[in-house]
């Protein structure tokens, strides 16, 4: 699944706003139910397109949501063969609506180690979506943000053995260009559910400066009201960048 090809949609808003969220607390859901961890994943897809809706609904552009890490191999083997059935299950369910919606799909993360006929699946969900430019869904699938750095890496040193480009010519942006998640804005905000409080490995490059929201609601119950709110607590933090508080800036030190 590379990435690296023009993914980008020309006719998106003039301000572009990218949301990622780490859909967390699946499992905890089911248990407080009683039910074993797959009824939670279960019930973690209908909110991931409840949430897709919302984010549509409330102005988010473009949105990266972290599906399946690479450390989630630790996980047993039955979970992880259920939740590779709800993906395919996803796709084949929802493709089409979401291409109808305009919905612009792809999916970053490595190809080693996934069910062949999913490496296929997401290939083609790209394929079918990839003029639509309504809304821009980044799916991170057996996706490692130190794995994708060391990646991009090994890509810039060997065009540098091969003497296309020079180790000086490397700059943050030609890094980032280099990562699976090239070509989509600034990540804005970074959302976790059920209450965890770190990065799991996702998006390490990428939130440089991303607000942070960490929420306590539980992946299967988040939706329009939870998005909301977070894009609330987004929208009353003061983005500085490394710069001073326009406020004051101009006040004698
Ligand atoms: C997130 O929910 C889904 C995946 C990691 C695939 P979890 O399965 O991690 O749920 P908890 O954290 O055990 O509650
Ligand atoms: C991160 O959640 C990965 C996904 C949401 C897909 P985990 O539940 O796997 O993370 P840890 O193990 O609590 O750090
Ligand atoms: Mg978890």
């Amino acid at each position: 699944m590379d990435a690296r090809e023009p993914t980008r949609p020309d006719d998106l808003p003039a301000t572009p706003f990218h949301v990622a969220i780490i859909m967390d607390g699946n499992g905890r859901w089911a248990k407080e139910r009683g039910q074993i961890r797959t009824i939670g994943h279960k019930a973690g897809v209908d909110a991931l397109k409840r949430t897709i809706t919302a984010a549509v609904d409330l102005g988010v552009t473009h949105m990266t949501v972290f599906a399946f890490s690479t450390e989630n191999w630790r996980r047993p083997e039955a979970e992880v063969s259920d939740l590779m059935g709800l993906l395919r299950a996803f796709i084949k369910a929802d493709l089409a609506r979401l291409r109808r919606e305009g919905v612009c799909v792809r999916i970053i993360g490595q190809e080693d180690g996934l069910p062949r006929d999913i490496v296929g699946m997401v290939a083609d969900a790209h394929e079918q979506t990839k003029h639509n430019s309504r809304f821009f869904l980044q799916v991170a699938l057996n996706y490692g943000a130190q794995a994708d750095i060391v990646e991009a890496a090994r890509r810039l040193a060997q065009s540098a053995r091969d003497g296309a480009i020079t180790p000086e010519s490397i700059t943050a942006d030609i890094f980032a260009n280099s990562l699976s998640t090239h070509g989509l804005p600034p990540l804005d905000l970074l959302i976790r559910t059920s209450g965890e409080h770190r990065l799991s490995n996702f998006l390490l490059w990428e939130a440089a400066y991303a607000e942070f929201v960490f929420q306590d609601i539980l992946w299967p119950d988040y939706g329009h009201d939870a998005l909301k709110q977070a894009l609330d607590i987004f929208a009353r933090r003061n983005r500085r960048f490394g710069a001073v508080d326009p406020g004051h800036a101009a006040q004698p030190a």
